[in-house]
């Protein structure tokens, strides 16, 4: 049986490479570096092509033309409505619950519900099925259980809104402008994909048991909540509350790295360098926040970026500005990681795709550092 030599430790997985893809490249195919779905660059993607258009790339392999297109994003806009039993559920879960946890619980009620849940879990075409109602309904779940939460009226999904603007609606009850809509598009564009992260290895390694989709996004999705992960964008927006000021900016991010704190929003296991899409992010956070006649944040964000990139060699990822930018859109901070999911899930799904599609169990070792081989005494004998 070939494979690595079972001695070979990485704390981490850090460099273990443990799939192969052809989904999404953090290298850049020319060495350059950088990130690409399927050979694209994200920088061309950007602006260029919509969130529906990246999901679409990702689930069958290419950009979509005009005909795919008006297809594939009828079936999303068709597939918005979500189970009377889940909006009662999601109007039950007490209102001091994370929206992330009751999101992994709104995706296991989902999948109980899916017309394919009868089909083998290796059935490629019931699972893209199954991808394109999961990110239709995961926006509407989300916006449902903030508005729920809340005490507020639902608003539900209308067919003439794309899926940037439509959530968007739901959460807020008001159709956004054309600026917020592209800003949020992009940002759902930026965050569908990023190969073999803790999150999409969590769905991998699910499936890789031939367990089934809705299993593995669920995974996913209480993998992405960690702070380490996609809860840092929540964390971020933290930091940026907390320091309140853009003249308390410098002394604060001093004082922090003084004490050796973990700054969110900065760091990436991959990106040493930095992360192209916080650097396109970033772009985009300036314009509205021009828009919106408040530059505060961008003043506080500014010195705190550039001493921990210049300090401790630490760019900002792409959580740092996705923080601001959803801000400036007045969407409240505990919905920021469930946007990263509902983003995130087309490139979760992709990936599990990929997986069942070529599966091989996903099974490492581990170094055993416990106590040495000892007999068994009998209870008395036990201090
Ligand atoms: C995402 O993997 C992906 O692709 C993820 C993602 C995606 O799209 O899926 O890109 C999305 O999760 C982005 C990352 C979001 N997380 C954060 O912003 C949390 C803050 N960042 C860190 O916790 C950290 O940078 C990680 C988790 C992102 C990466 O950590 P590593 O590679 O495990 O590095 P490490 O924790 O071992 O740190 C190495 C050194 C340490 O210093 P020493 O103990 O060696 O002196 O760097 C320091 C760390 O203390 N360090 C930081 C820091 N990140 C690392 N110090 C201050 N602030 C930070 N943010």
């Amino acid at each position: 049986m070939s494979g690595a030599a079972v001695n070979e430790y990485h704390p981490g997985l850090e460099g273990v490479i443990a799939s192969e893809t052809a989904i999404a490249n953090i290298e850049g195919t020319d060495g350059a570096g950088g990130l690409e779905y399927r050979g694209y660059r994200i920088e061309d993607l950007a602006d260029k092509v919509s969130y529906e258009e990246t999901a679409f790339l990702l689930l069958h392999g290419d950009l979509p033309n005009r005909e795919q297109l008006r297809e594939f994003d009828g079936r999303l806009r068709k597939a918005r409505a979500i189970p009377e039993a889940l909006v009662t559920l999601l109007g039950e879960i007490p209102a001091n619950i994370h929206p992330m946890d009751a999101l992994r619980s709104a995706v296991s009620v989902l999948s109980h519900f899916d017309p394919d849940v009868n089909a083998a879990p290796t059935d490629h075409e019931a699972n893209v099925r199954k991808a394109e109602r999961m990110i239709a309904q995961m926006a509407t779940a989300i916006a449902y259980r903030r508005r729920l939460s809340k005490g507020l009226p639902l608003v539900p999904p209308r067919e003439d809104l794309d899926h940037a603007a439509n959530f968007l609606y739901m959460v807020s009850g008001k159709v956004p402008s054309k600026t917020m809509r592209d800003a949020f598009d992009l940002s759902l564009v930026l965050y569908t994909e990023h190969e073999l992260n803790a999150s999409t290895f969590s769905a991998r390694v699910t499936v890789s048991t031939l367990s089934d989709i809705y299993s593995g996004i669920v995974a996913a999705i209480g993998t992405l909540k960690g702070p380490l992960h996609g809860g840092a964008n929540e964390e971020a927006w933290k930091v940026l509350e907390r320091v309140g000021s853009p003249d308390k900016a410098e002394s604060w991010i001093q004082d922090a790295l003084a004490r050796k704190e973990r700054i969110m929003g900065f760091g990436h296991r991959v990106y040493k360098t930095g992360d192209p899409r916080a650097r396109i992010l970033k772009e985009h956070c300036i314009a509205l926040a021009k828009e919106i006649g408040d530059d505060r944040w961008e003043r506080i964000a500014e010195p705190i970026e550039k001493a921990v990139t210049s300090q401790k060699n630490l760019p900002p990822n792409v959580d740092w500005p996705s923080a601001r930018l959803y801000h400036y859109m007045d969407l409240e901070i505990e919905i920021y990681t469930p946007i990263f999911a509902m983003a995130r899930v087309a490139g979760w799904a992709a990936h599990i795709i990929e997986q069942l599609d070529h599966n091989r169990l996903m099974r490492p070792r581990a170094i055993y550092t416990g106590p040495p081989h000892r007999p068994v005494r009998p209870i008395e004998q036990r201090s």
